[in-house]
């Protein structure tokens, strides 16, 4: 199972005052079960794994076996918590070159996201790439309201009408929303597509085990029913019922908080396989939009080591000291590669000649860490012992209940995001979204 190790916390947290949050953490676990503290509407992912039924995970593979019957590309239109679990998933088990695989031999089509930003560029050379490819499309929005993955959402379904038609279009379209609420319920009503209901007492960074992350990552050929029983085993592994000391989930809340409380502000995620790229990107906005409120949260960010050693590397060695790293390893790759001797050895590296690529990765994350350490940065570790749809499911569960504990330790409420409406008052208002009449002269002054 998954690891963690805080001992390299040590120089700027005694054990001591971790011990103090012990009590503070077990609280906020109680808290979180009990379902008594603040937004505790949205604790409907707590029992999500071990609550979700045969019968789920059947109906999500049969719809993504129609989807990709004879479809090269699904285009999974979302943004947040609607985009990053799915992404993240699918990027740590592809193919790292899955866009260039041949298709024929392939079993699953290729998975593409939109919705997740305004960028015109970006759907312009979507849409140039669907052009001639047979395509079907999972739209998911739990509010059915979101700008961004609603404009994608009517370029590409203008797309699909005009290609299938309006009858075959419905067939490759599927909606994840909320079961009776927002626009795309209507519209996915009245255009009778197949969808799938968000649960009302689940929120958007906390969905990835729900149809939202589930369908588009069984379109991709992975096995969900895996990905759920990791989550499971994480579930019992850091219930209400287990001691802090065997609770890696309250453990790893507390040390994070423990050495917030010491002035390490930014929590850097790193990750030595560049795999792991977006399961960072899912994990900066979990924790950066659970705890970032009330003037208060530590500031996440990312790294992939050892691309950014040489970039970032520099500030995390050296910079200001207010940052603590927590490294994302993986025991095992997936498949090896050794270095060649070379006669000439014009490149001196014949020392490792007959290693493992991955032996080498190993020891820069070993001389990283101590590096880092010396340098004045804690460093958590966690370990996955590979990366399979069982680790990666106890990973996600293992962020998720770390993160409503902490949240709840840090005295805000880890289940809202009150701050993300704010750009889009001023971006209807400058749209001149009708209701917003009266603000728009205001904020275009400002501009
Ligand atoms: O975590 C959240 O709630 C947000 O990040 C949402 O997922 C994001 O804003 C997308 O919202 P929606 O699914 O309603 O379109």
């Amino acid at each position: 199972m998954l690891h963690l190790d805080v001992s390299k916390t040590a120089g700027a947290v005694s054990a001591a005052e971790v011990q103090l949050l012990q009590g503070k953490a077990a609280e906020a676990l109680r808290t979180l079960h009990a379902g008594n503290g603040k937004g505790s509407d949205f604790l409907g992912w707590l029992h999500l794994p071990t609550s979700i039924s045969a019968a789920d995970i059947a109906d999500i593979k049969a719809t993504a076996a129609k989807l990709s019957a004879g479809v090269e590309v699904v285009v999974v239109i979302g943004i947040g918590g609607s985009y990053l679990g799915a992404k993240a998933v699918i990027d740590a088990l592809s193919h790292t070159f899955d866009a260039l695989q041949d298709r024929s031999k392939r079993k699953s089509p290729l998975v593409l996201f939109a919705g997740q930003n305004i960028g015109e560029d970006y759907l312009f050379e979507l849409m140039e790439t669907l052009q001639g490819k047979s395509v079907s499309c999972i739209v998911i929005s739990k509010s059915g309201t979101t700008t961004e993955p609603a404009l994608a959402f009517r370029i590409i379904k203008n797309f699909m009408e005009q290609t299938y038609g309006k009858g075959e279009a419905k067939n490759r379209i599927v909606a994840v929303t909320d079961k009776a609420r927002g626009a795309l319920r209507t519209m996915a009503d009245k255009e009778g597509y197949k969808t799938f209901v968000i649960p009302d007492d689940v929120g958007g960074r906390f969905s990835v085990l729900t149809p939202v992350g589930l369908l588009p990552i069984a379109c991709a050929g992975i096995d969900v029913a895996a990905l759920v029983q990791g989550a499971a085993e994480m579930e019992k592994c850091t219930g209400a019922d287990v001691p802090f000391e065997k609770n890696l989930a309250a453990q790893y809340a507390a040390v994070r908080n423990a050495l917030y409380a010491k002035g390490k502000k930014v929590e850097v995620l790193a990750n030595f396989n560049p795999k792991l790229h977006f399961v960072a990107e899912w994990w900066k906005q979990l924790y950066g939009e659970s705890e970032g409120k009330d003037g208060k949260g530590i500031f996440t960010a990312s790294v992939d080591f050892t691309t950014d050693l040489h970039s970032l590397g520099q500030y995390v060695q050296d910079g200001e000291r207010m940052l603590f790293e927590t490294v994302l390893s993986v025991a095992k790759t997936k498949h090896q590669v050794t270095v060649p001797p070379d006669t000439e050895n014009l490149d001196g590296l014949n020392f490792l000649a007959g290693k493992r690529v991955d032996e080498v990765n190993r020891m820069a994350e070993l001389g990283t860490q101590l590096a880092h350490v010396d340098g004045g940065v804690p460093n958590i570790r966690i370990e996955l012992p590979d990366l399979s749809e069982r680790s990666l499911g106890e990973l996600i569960y293992f962020f998720e209940k770390a993160c409503g504990i902490s949240g709840y330790m840090l005295g805000v409420n880890p289940f809202d995001q009150p701050g993300v409406e704010a750009y889009k008052k001023n971006m209807f208002a400058l749209l001149e979204k009708p209701g917003y009449e009266k603000e728009t002269a205001a904020i275009k002054a400002r501009i």
